[in-house]
């Protein structure tokens, strides 16, 4: 691998970080900082490989540099991996290394929360190093960032219904919610309280029970047979590639959005359904919320503000939305299209990295960052 696979990504720089003693195994992709210090979340999983690995967190990270953009943040993309196993491998050691090396790169990294990490985890890297985010509300920080997501989602559904039925309102529609996890169950309780009727699913039997028993509107079907119910709307938040070849068959929805992370399973299932007059609000567009939500612990978090930003989601979808019709492309394109043109234009003039240094701090003031675990 090496410079041919980030060349070909278009990363600025790829750290690989090591420490026997607090056994890590860490990478840090930065892709992007034209807009600012690249933010991303950082996952913790069992790599089969050290390729594997590799190719995840410049994925990941590439994905963060447009969500960042097309949500209207000074914000770069990055992302990191620790190789190991959640339920094994963490320590205080661990995540305090980890935090020594984001501390190394002078705020051009920031870390928060994703897949196998969580907000533990994050406060250890807290106590070495100012550029992390998504540490506790007792500790200044904005907590969980899901119900922010699932706020997004449902803006992005109100602009994509203005366009599709006439009408921002969600009432007397029907929802599948595929996925009724921290997003799905909050997505579930916000339609239903905008008069939506919700038909949903899941894995884990333990979710289906606690949501029969907090929202017993919800109709729960089989997994099985979320993509071919009769629905208005069909919102994949669970897992990654809901909408491939062999599901978009099944999908009667006129709409698709929902919180998942690269819903397409390959960029040219936006054609098709565009083909087929199916609207697909762009998943990094519409599920922006928690990312807003957690950026603004970087300039003084406030919860009114991380609320106004998401509910600005609606208008953010409404531009894509209009733009991809007006140019007659896939929305996926537009969203692309968007987010690149702001990096271009916004570009030479943004210095935003130099404001968050200005404002968190360097490694000399690490000792005053020391927080007090509960
Ligand atoms: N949490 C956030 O703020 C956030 C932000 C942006 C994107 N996302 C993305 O949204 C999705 C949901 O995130 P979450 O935080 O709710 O995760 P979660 O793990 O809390 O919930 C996912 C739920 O989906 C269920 N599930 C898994 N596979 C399924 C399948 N095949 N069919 C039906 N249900 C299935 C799981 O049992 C779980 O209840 C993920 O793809 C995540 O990457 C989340």
């Amino acid at each position: 691998m090496a410079f041919t696979e980030i060349e070909s990504f278009g990363h600025e720089q790829v750290i690989f970080s090591h420490n026997a003693e607090a056994g890590l195994k860490a990478i840090i992709a930065i892709h992007d900082t034209t807009l600012g210090p690249a933010l991303g979340g950082l996952r913790m999983h069992p790599y089969s490989s050290d390729q594997e690995a590799i190719r995840d967190v410049l994925r990941l990270s590439r994905g963060m540099t447009n969500k960042a953009a097309a949500a209207g943040l000074n914000l770069g993309g990055g992302k990191a991996v620790i190789i190991g196993d959640p339920k094994r491998d963490k320590s205080e050691v661990l995540f305090r290394a980890f935090g020594r090396a984001v501390e190394s790169l002078g705020g051009r990294y920031v870390t928060a929360e994703d897949m196998g990490t969580d907000v533990n985890d994050m406060e250890y890297i807290f106590t070495e190093t100012g550029a992390v985010t998504g540490i506790d509300t007792s500790h200044g920080g904005s907590g969980d960032p899901s119900p922010f997501t699932a706020l997004g989602v449902l803006q992005g559904m109100r602009a994509a219904g203005e366009v599709t039925f006439d009408g921002d309102t969600l009432e007397g529609k029907r929802v599948a919610v595929q996925g009724l996890g921290n997003v799905g169950y909050n997505l579930a309780k916000l339609l239903l309280e905008d008069g939506a009727k919700v038909v949903a699913c899941d894995v884990d039997q333990d979710r289906i029970e606690a949501v029969r028993a907090e929202l017993p509107q919800v109709e729960i079907v089989k997994n099985e047979e979320i993509y071919g119910v009769d629905v208005d709307i069909f919102a994949p938040c669970a897992m990654g590639a809901a909408v491939s070849e062999s599901t978009i068959d099944r999908i009667r929805a006129k709409i698709i959005c929902g919180a998942a992370n690269n819903q397409l399973d390959h960029d040219e299932l936006g054609a098709e359904l565009m083909r087929r007059g199916v609207l697909y609000a762009p998943d990094y567009v519409v599920n922006a919320g928690g990312l807003i939500n957690v950026s603004l612990e970087l300039e003084g978090y406030s919860r009114e503000r991380a609320l106004r930003l998401t509910r600005g989601i609606y208008y953010n979808t409404m531009k894509i939305l209009r733009l991809a019709r007006s140019e007659g492309i896939p929305t996926n394109e537009a969203a692309d299209q968007m987010a690149r043109q702001r990096i271009t234009s916004l570009g030479r003039v943004h210095n935003s990295f130099s404001r968050f240094r200005h404002q968190r701090g360097s490694a000399a003031s690490s000792s005053e960052r020391r927080i007090s675990r509960s």
